[in-house]
């Protein structure tokens, strides 16, 4: 069995780690860079071991490829690529329009082709499956799957062989494939009903943690308008043993999927007529947070950051990772430098972000910590400025969120 990849991004090299081990995997992106150090045996995603890709190349089992021509051949197809906002924060399919061409373009045989790209209900029968067609001149007759990706990079305990995997086919026969080939990688796979089930689920999934992110984070302000500590608070509610479920204050959301998907499902209903107000708000909540924590930093200095030193600790969008997507670190520097502060920020992980490099973690004169990666211990972020604001929980002694 032969398989193409298309996008080699934390989804798509994800699945090809697995697949390896079963199929013989050609994992396609337009990268170059990123497929030369592939091809080297070097990962350029956490939570996927260079080891794997080594013995993936020594078994020929795997390789990746900059050339479509590459995928002919192939028996399945996983679609995964970015799917993105564009600037009126409505869904941009360009990059899966892209693959679809590639697609069409360059299989020679009938293939089952599978989305794991998140999008929004309808994408599989009424974007993927059309745009191949178009593209295609030898009119071969592709089946075709869904099973959205459920990834968390850099979470430990749950991976591709553990984690449930919705699937659906728009035929029977492309469900009963695509069970099959997930089969032999994960555990417990989970069909519904339609594709469309799949979809939606996926979305739903992402807006739940959105919202209720929001919902804690609206919580922490009006908590310390009424002097009463918001973990304490949250702590004492999750004794709860039924019908509550603990999320705490942070920065922010970040990353591909959180601040990113819910729009996705808010588009779709308005072309459906109906408005999603709480995912608007909820958006609106957390995109507001990075100026609701300068405000406090101010305020608890004197009410102003004009001319001090600032360091922001930790520009990922969660510990552990390098990943800047939709960092709320961005939006923190964009307020602190808007209220006159002289911002630099720290992150070993990272390393360079922006054509800048991490900063040092000292000589500040306030330090906010956004992110609070693993190898960086609460003491060391303590010595960093005379003020250490923390919204994240993890660094006791410094004025939390
Ligand atoms: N990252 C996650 O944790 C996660 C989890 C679940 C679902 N998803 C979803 O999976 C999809 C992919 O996300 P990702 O995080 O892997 O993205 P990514 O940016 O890490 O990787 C995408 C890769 O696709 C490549 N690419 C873009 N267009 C291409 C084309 N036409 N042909 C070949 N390669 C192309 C890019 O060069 C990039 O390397 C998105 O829809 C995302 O929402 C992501």
């Amino acid at each position: 069995m032969r398989l193409g990849i298309i996008g080699q991004g934390y989804v798509g090299l994800t699945i090809s780690a697995f697949a390896s081990k079963h199929y013989e995997v050609v994992g396609f992106d337009l990268n170059s860079k990123v497929v030369s150090e592939l091809n080297n045996g070097i990962s350029h995603i956490e939570g996927v071991d260079s080891k794997d890709i080594k013995e993936g190349i020594q078994a020929g089992k795997y390789k990746a490829t900059t050339d479509a021509a590459d995928i002919a051949g192939s028996d399945i197809v996983v679609i995964a690529v970015p799917t993105p906002l564009d600037s009126n924060r409505k869904p941009d399919l360009t990059y899966i329009d892209s693959a679809c061409k590639v697609i069409a373009e360059n299989l020679t045989e009938p293939a089952l082709i599978i989305n794991e790209s998140t999008s929004h209900p309808g994408t599989l029968r009424n974007y993927i499956k059309p745009a191949i067609e178009k593209y295609s001149k030898a009119k071969l007759a592709h089946e075709y799957a869904i099973s959205p990706e459920r990834v968390d990079p850099g979470r430990v305990g749950w991976n591709q062989k553990n984690t449930p995997r919705l699937i659906a086919g728009l035929t029977p026969e492309a469900t009963h494939r695509t069970r099959e080939f997930y089969a032999t990688f994960c555990d417990n796979l989970v069909e519904v009903s339609s594709p469309e089930v799949a979809e939606a689920a996926k979305l739903f999934e992402n807006t739940f943690r959105q919202v209720n992110i929001a919902l804690v984070n609206e919580l922490a302000q009006i908590s310390h308008a009424l002097g009463i500590d918001v973990r304490e608070t949250l702590d004492a509610a999750n004794t709860k043993p039924y019908g509550f479920m603990k999320f705490t204050p942070s920065a922010g959301v970040g990353g591909h999927c959180i601040p990113v998907d819910p729009s996705y499902l808010a588009h779709l209903a308005l072309e459906n007529g109906v408005r999603a107000t709480f995912i608007e708000r909820a958006n609106e909540v957390n995109l507001e947070m990075p100026t609701y924590i300068a405000q406090r930093v101010a305020s608890d200095n004197g009410g102003s950051l004009k001319g001090k030193k600032v360091l922001v600790v930790g520009v990922a969008y969660k510990p552990n990772v390098a990943d800047t997507r939709e960092t709320p670190a961005e939006h923190l520097i964009e307020a602190l430098n808007e209220m006159g502060a002289v911002v630099t920020w720290n992150d070993e992980v990272v390393g360079n972000w922006k054509g800048q490099s991490s900063s040092a973690l000292s000589g500040a004169d306030i330090a906010i910590v956004v992110t609070k990666h693993g190898v960086v211990s609460s003491g060391a972020i303590l010595k960093a400025a005379p003020y250490v604001f923390d919204t994240t929980g993890g660094v006791k002694g410094a004025v939390q969120l």
